[in-house]
């Protein structure tokens, strides 16, 4: 299964790489391309190429979609990193945006990658219908009632109880994978939620291993840096409820999304095959 996730993988940056490719070398496109082709796991861009492919539609079909996935995904790194937000240096191992650029640079090719995935889908050889119903579910999945919701809820610091901890989690990480997985759908003319299950249950386990990787990581492997949560002063779910009961909630949420591709027959083994992977990540 190792060399499909690594044939996916490597499609995916073939297509990022082309996408700025003609736009010359502006300081803007320079930062834009710095941040989008530093690496990073790809996850969100590989989840919608599979839905896609589940559905019985050529995953390579959802590359527009995918690619704009991955650039809202890119610009909220780059803004999650600057120095109002979580003030970080280090990201995708390489010094963030605003250190190897200027902030007011790192804000606008935020700006840029944000604004160019919609540009993006709408010039895409998609049908109209397509374009509608994936616009709409990314920009609602990245928007004030998603991610920044969730930005939102990080910044001030108001999650009280485990509770309000996962639904901050459901925001400002699993909306938008759930968004990747819709888009993959959306390619293959499915109505979008094909795939809800699997994609809330990787998002819940994706944030909490990120904050235990926060805590018990090595920043070489990660690639950004560790203990920003215990510097910013996040509450994390691991405050709340520790490291081992964290782990615990790893497990269980893998566990369901396991569940669920067992229900894809044959094509749910790459869903399986990536739950495992993110599970047991360390980067
Ligand atoms: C980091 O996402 C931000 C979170 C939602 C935790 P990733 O861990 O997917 O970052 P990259 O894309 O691999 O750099
Ligand atoms: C970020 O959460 C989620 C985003 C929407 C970018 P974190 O702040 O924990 O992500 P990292 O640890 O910096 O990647
Ligand atoms: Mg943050
Ligand atoms: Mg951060
Ligand atoms: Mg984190």
């Amino acid at each position: 299964m190792d060399f499909i996730i690594h044939e996916y993988i490597k499609i995916i940056e073939n297509y990022l790489r082309g996408i700025f490719a003609d736009d010359g070398q502006t300081n803007l496109v320079s930062a834009m391309n710095y941040s989008l082709l530093a690496g990073g796991k790809r996850i969100r861009p590989m989840l919608t190429l599979m839905c896609c492919e589940a559905l019985g539609i050529n995953k390579e079909y959802a590359l527009p979609l995918a690619a704009a996935v991955e650039m809202v995904h890119t610009y909220s790194l780059i803004h999650d990193d600057l120095p109002a937000m979580d003030n970080d240096e280090l990201r995708r191992g390489v010094p963030t945006c605003h250190k190897q650029f200027d902030e007011a640079t790192a804000i606008l090719a935020g700006d840029g990658l944000l604004t160019y995935a919609f540009e993006h889908i709408s010039k895409s050889y998609l049908s109209d219908n397509q374009k509608v119903k994936a616009i709409s579910a990314l920009s609602g999945a990245a928007g004030p009632k998603g991610m920044i919701l969730g930005q939102v809820l990080d910044m001030n610091l108001s999650p009280k109880t485990e509770y309000d901890i996962l639904n901050m989690y459901k925001s400002k990480t699993g909306e938008l994978l759930n968004a990747a997985a819709a888009l993959g759908a959306i390619a293959a003319d499915g109505d979008g939620n094909e795939f809800l299950e699997y994609s809330s249950c990787i998002g819940t386990a994706f944030q909490i291993k990120d904050d235990i990787l926060d805590i018990e990581g090595s920043e070489e492997k990660l690639g950004k840096p560790v203990g920003s949560d215990d510097k910013n002063k996040k509450n994390t779910i691991v405050n709340f409820i520790g490291i081992d009961r964290s782990k615990k909630l790893v497990d269980e949420y893998t566990k369901r999304a396991i569940e669920f591709s067992h229900s894809l027959g044959e094509r749910g083994k790459l869903f399986v095959c990536l739950a495992e992977m993110l599970l047991l990540r360390n980067n």
